[in-house]
């Protein structure tokens, strides 16, 4: 398997001694869809701006498809994409001019850059507003025309920093069946920040959290919900009966409860062992009442790995600047 980005030891020290990212290591393999995790302020932008050469490194290495991101600034800035967190589109020019524009930078040349993007627009539904100024688009238009703004020259690895950040379901979900066709069908490898942990564990196939500049976990959104011990298949009997021998005997099961005539099954994969267990009771002349699987969640797991509520993060930041924006405000 390639290694598209390699990072050992990634450190970034702003001025004022801020530790933005403390000593990170991973890599990311060719054609992956990599979530890079945590809530405001964690490190995930910086460590965006850091591999695509935006920002300087403090101490550490790392590479961007094979070239050094501090030695071989250029290489890397012409075989990656951007998409930033904060917009950069012109109001003032036209979709498509937009697109030409990035282009004749990455020197695309004209006749090829036109067919692109004309299919970039169609990609993200913007063929028919191709012609309109940006400033008469909507916020969900803006994105989804910066999205398709870093593809124009075909670039091979795709950086995005939280690329739904403040749009309706509806829009986060078609740029999620934009993203997953990018990486599938385009075979682009991407790296991508987020702060939902739904968006990760339904697009992301391997996933990092990262928290106070330090990462705190990483595997596939499976791996990472196995940290904290699997799901759990909760079944209420029609009436009292000893089945904990047989609950326990079943291939992935790792803890039994029972509570009167209701049983809590703790175990890898609910789908795989659902089957036997369903079979078993009804083999025993039982009946089922009731039946519940729950999945642990990757709120779960970041909760697990910090000690703290990812959302509670996000809200006191929230809550920070609201009560600015109130005080202004006066
Ligand atoms: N240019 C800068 N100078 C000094 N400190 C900075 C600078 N940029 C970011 N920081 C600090 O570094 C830390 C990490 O910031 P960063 O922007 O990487 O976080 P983030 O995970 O992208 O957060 P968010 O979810 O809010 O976008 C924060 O404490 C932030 O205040
Ligand atoms: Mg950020």
């Amino acid at each position: 398997m390639t290694r598209v980005i390699e990072v050992e030891n990634l450190t970034k020290i702003y001025k004022g001694n801020i530790k933005a990212v403390d000593d990170i290591s991973f890599d990311v393999n060719e054609g992956a869809l990599f979530g890079f995790l945590g809530p405001n302020g964690a490190g995930k932008t910086t460590t965006i701006k850091l591999l695509t050469t935006l920002a300087s490194i403090t101490s550490g290495k790392a590479t961007v498809l094979g070239h050094d991101v501090s030695k071989q600034p250029n290489m890397v800035r012409k075989s990656i994409g951007i998409v930033p967190q904060d917009l950069t589109i012109d109001n003032e020019l036209k979709g498509n001019e937009n697109i030409m524009l990035a282009a004749k930078l990455y020197h695309v040349p004209n006749h090829v850059a036109k067919k692109r993007v004309e299919d970039l627009l169609e990609l993200v539904g913007l063929t028919d507003a191709a012609n309109r100024l940006v400033s008469t688009y909507s916020g969900g238009m803006r994105k989804r025309l910066e999205l398709i703004v870093g593809l124009v020259h075909e670039p091979k690895v795709l950086f995005m920093d939280e690329p739904t950040l403040g749009l309706d379901v509806n829009t986060r979900k078609i740029i999620w069946d934009y993203i997953r066709e990018l990486n599938k069908e385009k075979r682009v490898t991407i790296f991508m920040t987020t702060h939902y942990l739904e968006e990760a564990d339904a697009l992301c196939d391997v996933a990092a959290i990262i928290d106070r500049g330090k990462i705190r976990a990483q595997g596939s959104p499976q791996e990472l919900k196995e940290i904290i011990g699997g799901e759990v298949i909760t079944i209420e009997l029609t009436k009292e009966r000893d089945l904990q021998d047989f609950f326990s005997s079943i291939k992935g099961v790792k803890e039994v409860k029972k509570l009167g005539s209701t049983y809590g099954i703790k175990l890898g994969m609910a789908e795989d062992a659902i089957p036997a267990i369903i079979d078993g009771i009804y083999a025993r002349g039982v009946k089922i009442k009731a039946l519940s699987c729950s999945k642990p969640s990757l709120d779960q797991v970041f909760l697990e790995v910090t000690g703290k509520e990812f959302r509670e993060e996000e809200s006191a930041e929230a809550a920070s600047r609201r009560q600015d924006i109130i005080a202004r405000r006066g």
